[in-house]
């Protein structure tokens, strides 16, 4: 059934009532991994996956909500120690304090909301979730008034202060954010950002789901973080943005093996989002392919954020002659983001499919990628 017909259909007979429906989008992100805490530059755009929440007011100070997809429901209040105990709910719950603490508006409501974001695949789940429910909250509650930076920094505290990731913001800004056909580089560091069509009549994009499950809040992503931050600090400098290799090479007897690894790969990959976006606007897809190859080997090897499963998806890309294939997201499994030319993109799906299955007894997923709109009302 249509997400939105579901949801409306479970709203009604839950509550009795009809409310307005919202909805935000899970993400890609071409280049730039690992580089938004650092105050890089990141390349993301959002993806036709999304949450969708049916929300009204309720006239209490009570929240009443019910997830389609674990179908269970939660209720809290909306004081800071009426936290609820369901994992997916703190999100919620989170959104709505951070809003409280920015002096915004919230009171209760009643909701229910469903997705088709692959939960755990590096799409960007939880972003989608914080951002429907951001936007719904300041269009419900504060006369949209909060403008949609902050509803991004609004998600990305969440994750902070109630989810354990200490994330960047490339998610969320990339969930509220995102337009039809567009990617986005933004400079995390001045928050400035350009929006880049991406249309080609002769490559695609196609992402490649191990289905390996990856959980940020358990995974070593805090730790990558602080070893950037010991690094920065070493160098006197607030992020990695201003850091150089040879002042990286400088430190080198004051800062262990692992932290230097951690910190080349970023200085690297800044680098990197900038040439793609000069190779992007030339045309030159090959070299967009080419970086994007990079940025996988410096993610396995220095960044240390890869598995097995998508190494071998990463080599079998290589090996079909895909332009550009590489681990996608906070890492840890998930998926790959290929660069293929589209005559060729059946055959590779087809062998890695095949030849995944053969080694690890399942099949991978594809999603073709359709670059849409971010957060938004629906009618
Ligand atoms: C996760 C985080 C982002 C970003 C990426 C890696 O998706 O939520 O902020 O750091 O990992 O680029």
């Amino acid at each position: 059934m249509e997400l939105k017909k579901q949801i409306n259909d479970k709203f009604l007979s839950f509550f009795g009532k009809t409310g307005a429906v919202y909805a935000s989008s899970g993400r890609i992100n071409l280049i730039g991994e690992h580089t938004d805490y650092n105050g890089g530059f990141v390349f993301p755009g959002a993806i036709d996956k999304v949450i969708m929440a049916e929300i009204l007011p309720n006239g209490t100070d009570q929240v009443n909500v019910f997830s389609i997809d674990i179908n269970e429901e939660a209720h809290f209040g909306l004081n800071e120690d009426d936290a609820p105990s369901q994992s997916w709910a703190c999100y919620i719950f989170g959104v709505c304090r951070e809003i409280l603490k920015r002096g915004g508006i919230v009171k209760g409501f009643d909701a229910v909301f469903a997705g088709n974001v692959p939960l755990g695949a590096g799409l960007s789940s939880s972003a989608a979730l914080e951002s429907c429910f951001a936007f719904a909250m300041n269009d419900l509650f504060n006369d949209n008034g909060i403008d949609k930076f902050e509803l991004a920094r609004i998600g990305q505290s969440t994750e902070h202060n109630y989810c354990g990731v200490n994330c960047g913001i490339m998610d969320q800004f990339a969930s509220v954010m995102g337009q039809k056909g567009k990617l986005m580089r933004l400079d995390c560091r001045s928050m400035e950002f350009e929006y880049f069509p991406f249309e080609s009549e002769d490559y695609e994009l196609v992402l490649v789901d191990s289905r390996v499950k990856h959980e940020l809040a358990d995974s070593p992503y805090n730790k990558r973080r602080q070893s950037c931050e010991r690094v920065a600090k070493r160098l006197g400098l607030e992020t990695l943005r201003d850091a150089t290799l040879e002042m990286l090479g400088n430190i080198l007897p004051d800062i262990t093996a692992e932290d230097y690894f951690r910190a080349k790969f970023v200085i690297e990959e800044k680098e990197r989002v900038l040439a793609v976006c000069e190779a992007l606007n030339a045309g030159d897809f090959e070299t967009v392919g080419r970086k994007m190859y990079e940025t996988h080997e410096g993610l396995s090897k220095d960044y240390a954020v890869s598995c097995e499963e998508l190494d071998f998806l990463n080599d079998i890309a290589k090996e079909c002659g895909v332009t550009g294939s590489r681990i996608m997201g906070g890492g840890f499994g998930g998926c790959t983001i290929n660069l293929v030319r589209k005559e060729l993109t059946d055959a590779f799906v087809q062998t890695a499919k095949d030849r995944f299955n053969e080694k690890y007894g399942h099949e991978p997923k594809e999603y073709p990628v359709v670059i849409s709109d971010g957060a938004r009302k629906l009618e």
